[in-house]
């Protein structure tokens, strides 16, 4: 089982970036651990701050891949391109966000990508992308 993990824009910031939204773990921090719980998944990790290049990563792995679990950070809310990206390709994509953004400001509500993932699992921190894992593997 092959699983790719894509990080959007400021989220190698991970650790440093607003600490009391998004924690104090940097995400270099957090793959080792999700890749020794799941010994027997493959986890690819790819993170860029330039939209084209998630969706070029998107394309290139999305008809191999079993699954993505996609953060598009702030691209979530205005991306139609991703959109289009993630009904592309045939892995299915599930939402993630660290923090629940339905407790935050309005414009964060409202997700271009939604409609086009399988599903979204946002609010619970870094373990938002072990339940997005445990949705794939299921
Ligand atoms: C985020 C939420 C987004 O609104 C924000 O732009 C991010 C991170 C999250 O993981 O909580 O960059 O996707």
């Amino acid at each position: 089982m092959k699983i790719l993990i894509i990080n959007g824009p400021n989220l190698n910031l991970l650790g440093k970036r607003e600490p009391g939204i998004y924690g104090n773990s940097s995400f270099d921090d957090y793959l080792p651990v999700l890749r020794q719980r799941y010994p027997q998944v493959e986890i690819d990790y790819y993170q860029s701050n330039i939209e084209g290049e998630l969706i070029d990563k998107m394309q290139q792995q999305g008809f191999d891949a079993d699954g993505i679990v996609l953060n598009a950070g702030a691209y979530t809310h205005t991306s139609i391109a991703l959109a289009d990206c993630i009904r592309a390709i045939t892995a299915p994509v599930i939402e993630v966000h660290i923090s629940n953004v339905h407790q935050r400001e309005e414009f964060r509500h409202r997700s271009m990508i939604s409609a086009a993932c399988r599903g979204i699992i946002c609010g619970f921190g870094l373990d938002s992308y072990r339940l997005a894992i445990e949705a794939l593997l299921k």
